[in-house]
Parts: structure tokens; C-alpha cells; sequence
């Protein structure tokens, strides 16, 4: 087993990135939480970084014009971040930032890639979508990140059923739920070996 050593990227309330602090609190999950880095100086996951003690910046283009990326990494590094977890982040992450971190860039993804991904899936958009199709089954992915968005590999899914009288929001929730389980379970069996990255 590795311990593992995670930085987070998130722009609204965090409840992804809380489940899995709870879990590491717990001892459910092997890893350190060694940072939170948010675009967004109002977010929950601020507060909650900062409630929890775990090191957290706001890093902006308006703050530093040209230089998210360089910071975002500089950070990460003097932190000990080995794996970057992608939770809400809402901006475009640049090359730069997932070459450093080959392989080691999670996000999730509110649907069951390769379905409903890719430009304008996000947010309320995908599960619109989901109801739209008249979809039964939705639910949450995991997957690398490389320089196209939602195309990397995928990690782990888990599904949940779309019932008939579901609206965007309801569906939205029941899909959040299984993301907090799924975040987790799979970064401890990146951490016990049972999944490679
Ligand atoms: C989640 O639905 C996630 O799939 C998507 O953004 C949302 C983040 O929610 N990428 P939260 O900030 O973790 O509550």
C-alpha cells in the first residue's frame, strides 16, 4: 500500500472533496490531504479546507494573470502533492499542470462516460441531458485526465437508476451520493494497487 499524497482543485461547495477527507479521517482512505487550491475565493471548499486545517489557496488568473498554472504547481509541489484530485473544478486545467502530473490527474464526471461528456456536460447540463435521452441508468465516473477533456481513461463508474418522475435536480442529487462513495473507493484501491495509474 501507498500512502497517497493529495492536492485538491475545486471551484463550489466541496462536498466531493469533504467525503474524501472524511474517509482519509477515518482511516477508510490512505492518504494524506496536503492541499486545496480553489479559482473561487468564495467556495465551500475553502472553508471547508480551512476547517479542517488543510492548507488552502485561492489561485486566479485576476491574482496572478498568466500564472495560474506555474502557481498551481508550485503549490502542489511544496505541499507533496503525488496525485491531484479534480473535484468541481470548473476551469480548463492547462497542459502544463497534467504533463507534470502524468497519469496522476482524477476528476469526476456527474454521468456514465463515454456518455454525456465533453463540451457544455457539465453541471445541470448532464443530467438534463440523461432525462432528455430517456436514459435509465446514469450515474458517476472517475477518469484521468489528459489534454482532452472527459476522453481519459476511465477508472471506475457506478451506476444509479433514473426514475420516471426524476427532474434534473433530484436526479443531480442521487448521482452526488454515489459520487461521494465512488471518489474514495476508488483512490484507496489506487492506493492498495488494485486499480493502476
Ligand atoms: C459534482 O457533481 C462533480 O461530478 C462535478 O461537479 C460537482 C461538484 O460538486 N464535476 P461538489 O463541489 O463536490 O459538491
Amino acid at each position: 500500500m501507498k500512502l497517497l499524497n493529495l492536492g485538491f482543485l475545486a471551484s463550489h461547495g466541496g462536498s466531493n472533496m469533504q467525503a474524501i477527507i472524511d474517509k482519509a479521517k477515518s482511516g477508510s482512505l490512505a492518504a494524506n490531504l496536503c492541499a486545496v487550491i480553489s479559482n473561487n475565493s468564495n467556495s465551500g471548499a475553502l472553508e471547508k479546507a480551512n476547517a479542517e486545517g488543510i492548507a488552502a489557496y485561492h489561485v486566479s488568473e485576476k491574482q496572478f494573470p498568466g500564472k495560474v498554472s506555474e502557481k498551481i504547481i508550485e503549490i502542489f509541489e511544496k505541499q507533496g502533492v503525488d496525485t491531484i484530485v479534480l473535484a468541481g473544478y470548473m476551469k480548463i486545467l492547462d497542459k502544463s499542470v497534467i504533463e507534470h502530473f502524468k497519469g496522476r490527474v482524477l476528476n469526476i464526471h456527474p454521468a456514465l462516460l463515454p456518455k454525456f461528456g465533453g463540451q457544455g456536460m457539465y453541471g445541470m447540463n448532464v443530467h438534463k441531458a440523461v432525462i432528455e435521452a430517456g436514459e435509465s441508468v446514469s450515474g458517476a465516473t472517475i477518469h484521468l485526465v489528459d489534454s482532452e477533456y472527459d476522453r481519459g481513461r476511465i477508472l471506475a463508474q457506478k451506476e444509479v437508476p433514473v426514475l420516471l418522475d426524476d427532474t434534473a435536480e433530484t436526479l443531480a442529487q442521487r448521482v452526488l451520493q454515489a459520487e461521494h462513495l465512488l471518489y474514495s473507493e476508488t483512490l484507496q484501491k489506487i492506493a492498495i494497487g488494485e486499480i493502476a495509474i
